[in-house]
């Protein structure tokens, strides 16, 4: 089993420069699939699920290079519409090849991924408003087969929660429909206005990127292009989080950090010291943080996917924090690993009541997710002792050499 471990007690300080977007990249590799020829992503991070999504699309018949941070992805004139279960179990971000396989192809067989370690998870958003667009699907053999008459068609299609895969696939589906598709209730992440420049240089046509109203306007045929992937916010946050529970001094460069306001706001009020300026942020961390409640939303509200390094700071507060999951129903699965080094968490049904403890003191545990994971690795950096977070593969699916870059702003950490 991979581990991270870590030994407490060193104020984190230095610079960091954070790689590319996990959540656009891998949907900007899948957007490839809308046109043939040659495509070249860079900015791209040595991640585990971008090699995941290579096997994607490798499965489709694309041939895939990674050379340092630059992807090339030779998509051919006729693709394999498939993505099979070992490959979408492994990662669920697999789905969105649905739209993007249902237009080029006219018909797609890709595994019904299920639930995962954050909880059910289910996609019903996507398949029905690729029906509103013409497909028609059947579930056999735990396959989503799905298929069109002809062209998929725009319409206005209203989403029940602005989710972020479920824009995505109608987003990629719209680009190559017929007529005017219209999303309304739009997830406005900025990993998905990153997908649309993407498409735009690819000779989409969309407005309404970044708003809740997004309108495609489909086109014949799309052409391969160069894109740079947009920074990862999540990264950033998470090396801003590791600054401030160490009470360190830490920059993260070559960031957006207005993709970060609520996250720096939250930071604020744990008695951090936050300054930024184009392209940089710095967090000086006090001594001991002071408690804040938060509840996530979907940008801009706080990232669900900052939460846990949130919570592992809050662990250590100087009073209590309530803090409120508003996206996963199983999101709150690390607490108990939290709880074996001395963090005093209660759940109440989709809240955390965190009654901070003056120490947090270091043991073996699990990370059961990317997010979590990293979480984990902070609170070791905090705790007395050895941390050891097992099962530390899950962090290599978001984040390039974790170990190493913590280590480059004087973290004692090891990876084995
Ligand atoms: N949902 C449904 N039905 C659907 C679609 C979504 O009920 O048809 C629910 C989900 O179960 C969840 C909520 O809606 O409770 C939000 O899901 P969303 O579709 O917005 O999330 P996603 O597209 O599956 C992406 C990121 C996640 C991130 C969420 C929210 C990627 C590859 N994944 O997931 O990132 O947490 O948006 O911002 O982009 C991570 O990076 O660690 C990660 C989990």
């Amino acid at each position: 089993m991979s581990t991270i471990a870590v030994e407490g007690g060193t104020r984190l300080s230095g610079t960091v420069r954070v790689l590319g977007a996990k959540n656009a990249v891998l949907k900007e590799m899948v957007s490839a699939l809308l046109a043939p020829g040659r495509h070249c992503l860079s900015n791209v991070p040595s991640i585990l699920d971008v090699e995941l999504m290579c096997s994607v699309l490798e499965h489709t018949g694309c041939r895939v290079e990674q050379t340092g941070d630059e992807l090339a992805i030779v998509v051919p004139e006729a693709l394999n519409p498939e993505a099979p279960i070992d490959l979408v179990r492994q990662m669920r971000a697999s789905i969105v090849v649905l739209g993007p396989l249902l237009a080029r192809c006219g018909e797609a067989r890709v595994a019904l991924p299920g639930g995962d370690d954050l909880g059910a998870r289910p996609i019903e958003w996507h398949t029905s408003g690729l029906e509103q667009m013409g497909a028609g699907f059947e579930l056999v053999h735990g396959e989503l087969i799905g298929r069109i008459d002809g062209r998929l068609k725009g319409t206005e299609i209203e989403l029940p929660f602005p989710s972020v895969g479920a824009t995505e696939n109608l987003l990629l589906a719209a680009a190559l429909a017929e007529g005017e598709t219209v999303i309304v209730n739009a997830a406005r992440e900025p990993e998905i206005k990153d997908l649309i420049a993407q498409l735009t240089e690819m000779g989409a046509s969309i407005s309404g990127g970044g708003t809740s109203i997004i309108t495609v306007l489909g086109v014949d045929e799309l052409r391969p292009v160069e894109h740079k992937v947009i920074p990862d916010r999540l990264e950033g946050g998470t090396y801003a989080l590791a600054g401030a529970i160490t009470g360190g001094d830490v920059t993260v460069t070559g960031c957006y950090p207005e993709h970060l306001r609520m996250e720096l706001r939250k930071l604020e009020d744990t008695g951090c010291e936050v300054e930024h300026g184009d392209g940089w942020l710095r967090v000086r961390g006090p001594e001991r943080p002071t408690p804040t409640d938060l509840a996530t939303l979907p940008f801009p509200g706080f990232h669900t996917d900052m939460h846990p390094q949130m919570v592992a700071l809050l662990s250590v507060a100087s009073g209590t924090s309530v803090v409120t999951e508003n996206l996963y129903d199983a999101r709150f699965r690390y607490v108990g690993e939290l709880a074996r080094m001395g963090a005093d968490i209660t759940i109440e049904a989709q809240h955390a009541i965190v009654r901070g403890v003056d120490h947090l003191s270091g043991c073996p545990v699990l990370a059961p997710d990317i997010r979590a994971g990293a979480a984990l690795v902070l609170a070791g950096l905090r705790a007395e002792g050895v941390t050891e977070v097992g099962d530390a593969s899950h962090i290599d699916r978001g984040y390039e050499d974790f170990a190493g870059r913590l280590a480059s702003l004087g973290a004692s950490v090891e990876r084995s």
